[in-house]
């Protein structure tokens, strides 16, 4: 089957409230998508954001939930596709709690397999996976999709591996049609978390340095939130059905030193301060570099990850920021 499953029928976005599926959202709007459900367990944010717009129906369910079971089955009900970016982003609380976390994810996922697989199996199912899968393999080399054995080093990689992993079993037990994306560090406007938004607020705010929790060498594979949203639409279009995996990043990779010159040289230049740290957190890597090359051999071009930052910087800087709290948190419990 070729034909566009982002026109044939409904869109269901799950995780539409946030960074990357409410830019989702607005680009199938853009590019004609006749009816799109958008869901998420927070109402109100950016969920609100289309409450004019018929072609849009949101939906307010906890996809964990056993009680929302019926409300998932009614959404997921007919679509031709089905984008999965729900999940707890919160990297370090796998550290405080990572089988409850694995358990959450895993329950998650395995509810929306399920429902896909009962009301509507021929949609394409597109679920939301992380660099974090391939653990340090990502700092030795750019990692490319065959690359093994995954070893995650976070509950949170763990828990997209177990993702994978059961879609892979769906796909060859029931015939879902599945499109795995391993994204790299997505970064734009609406960012609430991670080292860029940090360093655009402190420049926001007026701070007369700018301070930076590590030292500086971290280094991740970025990519745009227009070229990972892009990356959704490129793949969700492939023929299927099939399993298949993408990895979704900018070329190359980028250091956290780089991006605070960038950021500083943005604000007139001002002074940088590194800490020591090498990880930010347990479970955290510190070199990440992804090979997306498969992506490319679609036709799909994310730029370099350098690109990418100043993109994003650039955006943020015009949108401004406002952090998480659980990134708040985090920069308050590592200066006590
Ligand atoms: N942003 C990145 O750099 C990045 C990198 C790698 C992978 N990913 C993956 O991409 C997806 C989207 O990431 P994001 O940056 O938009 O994250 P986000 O935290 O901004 O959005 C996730 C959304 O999912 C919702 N959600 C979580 N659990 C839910 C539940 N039980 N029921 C209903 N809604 C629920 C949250 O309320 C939130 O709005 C996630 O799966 C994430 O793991 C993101």
């Amino acid at each position: 089957m070729n034909t566009d499953v982002l026109r044939t029928g409904p869109v269901v976005v799950l995780g539409a409230g946030g960074f990357i599926g409410a830019r989702l959202v607005s680009e199938l709007l853009t590019h004609g998508c006749p009816e799109i459900r958008a869901v998420d367990r927070t109402a109100g944010g950016r969920m609100s954001a289309w409450s004019a717009d018929p072609r849009v129906r949101a939906h307010t369910v906890d996809l964990v939930d056993p009680r929302a079971a019926d409300r998932l089955a009614e959404v997921i009900a007919g679509a031709s596709c089905v984008v999965h970016l729900a999940a707890s982003t919160a990297m370090d609380r796998g550290v405080l709690d990572g089988g409850a976390e694995i358990v959450e994810a895993a329950r998650l996922d395995l509810a929306i397999a399920d429902a896909v697989r009962n009301f509507s199996r021929s949609a394409v199912l597109v679920f939301a996976s992380s660099s974090a899968v391939y653990g340090r393999l990502a700092s030795e080399r750019a990692c490319a999709e065959e690359d093994g054995p995954l070893r995650p080093i976070s509950a949170y990689g763990a828990a997209k591996v177990a993702g994978e992993s059961m879609l892979s079993s769906y796909h060859e037990l029931f015939g879902l049609d599945v499109r795995v994306l391993r994204f790299g560090t997505v970064l734009g406007a609406g960012l609430d978390r991670g080292v860029v938004p940090a360093l655009v607020r402190q420049v926001l705010d007026g701070a007369a340095e700018l301070s930076v929790l590590g030292d500086g060498t971290q280094q991740r594979s970025f990519v745009h939130v227009d070229d990972a949203v892009r990356a959704i639409s490129t793949t969700a279009r492939t023929p299927g059905p099939r399993f298949e995996v993408y990895n979704v990043a900018g070329e190359g990779s980028t250091s956290v030193a780089q991006v605070a010159a960038l950021v500083a040289e943005e604000a007139g230049g001002k002074p940088v301060r590194y800490g020591t740290r090498k990880q930010g957190w347990a479970g955290d890597i510190p070199v990440v570099r992804l090979d997306a090359s498969r992506l490319r051999a679609l036709g799909w071009h994310g730029g370099s990850s350098l690109d990418a930052v100043r993109r994003g910087v650039a955006d943020l800087l015009r949108t401004g920021v406002e952090l998480r709290e659980d990134e708040l948190n985090r920069r308050r419990e590592v200066r006590t």
